[in-house]
């Protein structure tokens, strides 16, 4: 593995080994000296041009945990603002002997252009509505932790899918390990062709959280919606809020995840969201372990 660009293209045993390289580096962020000297003399360069707190201090912290040194890099405060292109940044950024360039951009398939003219590893953290593999990553390892087991799951996507990169990367994991995709969401943010994916569509929330094991609730992006995607948010709350009423129509033990932020109110009631059966800051932990797996397996250290 040169690169982590997408969960599609990612192959079940691949998945399964940057898990079990997660599940060891669990223990080490909880320990009281947070270090181990794997990524020694490394560079991890973290690129972002959108914004964002869980992913890029999740990254930063993964990197400083094995030793690496890192530099974050803003776009809003870089010579970006004064015209200098991608490919350019990139290269400036390369020549001072980077070897690891995670990357965060508004335009689907950014990450994968670096790969076609940069000599460090790429990792994806977003890109677009497109991809966000270590969030999808993060999941699997937060139900594996609550759960035991991916296969057999019912995983219910829910909310704004059409512009979210967690629900395309979360659908194609839990799909490759054995889970069952329920997506749900009003047909203007969950559009028919949808259907052409490895998962079931409902329009009916409370007929899609039936029996779930696990239900992943998405933020509405505002950012990205040019147009009238809802009629209004109180209609949107009545239809696809998850309520307390809703949680009791999960199984017993299903859980309730999302990847972060969490607009209370709106997609999730004050109730779940605080509720014992919600894990979000557990996915926020496993974050950090998922990320330095897959900065060790991509830098070649000793786990
Ligand atoms: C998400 C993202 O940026 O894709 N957050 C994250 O990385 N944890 C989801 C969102 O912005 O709603």
């Amino acid at each position: 593995m040169r690169h982590l660009l997408s969960i599609e293209e990612t192959p079940k045993e691949k998945i399964e080994e940057i898990l079990s390289t997660a599940k060891g580096f669990l223990e080490i962020s909880r320990r009281p000296i947070k270090k181990v000297p794997v990524l020694r003399g490394k560079t991890v360069v973290n690129l972002f041009f959108e914004p964002s707190t869980r992913t890029r201090s999740s990254f930063e912290i993964a990197a400083k945990r094995l030793s690496a040194d890192v530099m974050n890099f803003s776009a809003s405060v870089s010579s970006v603002r004064k015209g200098e292109s991608l490919k350019d940044t990139v290269l400036n950024l390369e020549a001072m002997k980077t070897d690891l360039i995670v990357i965060r951009h508004p335009s689907p398939g950014a990450a994968r252009f670096l790969t076609t003219f940069c000599r460090s590893a790429v990792i994806n953290a977003g890109d677009g509505a497109h991809e966000h593999p270590t969030q999808a990553l993060l999941d699997a390892l937060t139900v594996l932790e609550h759960k035991g087991r991916l296969d057999g799951m019912k995983v219910v996507i829910v909310g704004d899918i059409l512009h979210s990169r967690v629900a395309r990367s979360d659908l194609f994991l839990f799909h490759k390990m054995g889970s069952s995709v329920v997506l749900s969401g009003p047909p203007t943010l969950l559009p028919p062709y949808f259907k052409a994916l490895p998962a079931e569509v409902e329009y009916d929330l409370d007929r899609a959280v039936d029996g779930a094991d696990v239900v992943i609730m998405l933020r509405l992006q505002m950012e990205r919606m040019k147009g009238g995607f809802l009629p209004s948010l109180r209609e949107y709350r009545a239809r696809y809020q998850l309520t307390g009423e809703r949680l009791s129509r999960m199984k017993p033990d299903g859980i309730v995840m999302h990847p972060g932020p969490i607009n209370r109110g709106i997609e999730l009631s004050h109730e779940v969201a605080d509720s014992p059966r919600s894990v979000i800051l557990d996915q926020v932990e496993k974050g950090v372990a998922v990320r330095m797996a897959v900065l060790s397996l991509l830098l070649g250290g000793e786990a």
